[in-house]
């Protein structure tokens, strides 16, 4: 007998929605079966994700929002469940581009990223765990990153709010296991999305050299030879919301066709 996924009747609600990592989830969520919402700030963008879910026969809601503004987030997890009927999967997945020297980070570039990628993803945690509860289970996965052992210094404030999250996500997988609600972080490498275009721009800027030069020498030090594609990260996101990941919880999972291995 064949094995696949099937998440038919199961809701999800995915941030970043619109693109890059997070639309790839959505898309990969919506063709197992699930039903999803998805978060972005600009509109036109999620309604064209949604639109290209639904022609090909998935089930998709744009909740276009702001999520560091106050009140979005739970706005965002109630209309899902008003809109989808439950709450099973959160995929947090929103974050900024914003690179930064370390020796010259800003109160402005911290407070970014962490009222997107912590206080937000908090929140939405916060607002979600009761309708997963109501479920009886449920999956929570964070998108969180390598920056702590890559050789690249330029991460800054998106490294710091990564951090915050991994004790976090620890800790509530504790909490939250008695009710058969589960929590990982998947942690890709250098991901192709719009955003690797942006930072490498970025890190060209600070260190003075050219994109193809940081691109050249980032690729050098993955074994496997390529960038992560979206769909390297998604395919996992949906395994760990799928019963095939029925008992892991409280890990990191790296995806980053073997960078880390080789750095260590
Ligand atoms: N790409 C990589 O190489 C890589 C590697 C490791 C980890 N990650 C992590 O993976 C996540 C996604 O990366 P990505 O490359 O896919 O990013 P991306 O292409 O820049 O997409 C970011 C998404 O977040 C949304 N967003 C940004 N600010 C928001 C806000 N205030 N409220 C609601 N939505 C907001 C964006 O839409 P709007 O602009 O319309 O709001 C967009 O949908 C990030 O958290 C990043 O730290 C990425």
């Amino acid at each position: 007998m064949a094995v696949s996924i099937d998440l038919s009747g199961k809701c999800a609600l995915v941030t970043g929605g619109s693109q890059g990592i997070g639309r790839g989830c959505g898309e990969w969520l919506a063709r197992a079966g699930a039903a999803v919402a998805l978060v972005a700030r600009n509109g036109k963008n999620l309604d064209e994700v949604v639109q290209d879910i639904r022609r090909a026969g998935g089930r998709a809601e744009a909740l276009p929002a702001d999520l560091t503004e106050p009140g979005r987030t739970e706005w965002a997890v109630g209309e899902t469940v008003q809109r989808l009927g439950a709450l099973d999967f959160l995929v947090n997945v929103a974050g900024t581009a914003r690179r930064s020297d370390p020796a010259e980070t800003t109160d402005g570039d911290i407070d970014l990223s962490i009222n997107l990628k912590v206080r937000a993803a908090v929140r939405l945690v916060k607002a979600a765990v009761p309708h997963m509860k109501a479920r009886g289970g449920g999956s929570i996965v964070f998108t969180l990153g390598l920056a702590h052992v890559h050789t690249s210094v330029w991460h800054g404030s998106g490294c710091m709010s990564n951090g915050m999250l991994l004790p976090y996500k620890h800790q509530l997988a504790r909490r939250v296991a008695p009710w058969n609600i589960r929590v990982n972080a998947v942690n890709p490498g250098v991901t192709e999305t719009p955003r690797m275009t942006i930072q490498q721009q970025r890190i060209a800027d600070l260190t003075g050299t050219s994109v193809d030069d940081v691109a050249r020498d980032r690729l050098a030090a993955i074994p496997m030879g390529r960038f992560v594609r979206v769909d390297d990260v998604a395919k996992l996101v949906v395994f760990l919301c799928s019963d095939m990941g029925s008992y892991i919880t409280g890990e990191s999972i790296t995806v980053d066709g073997g960078e880390t291995n080789a750095v260590r």
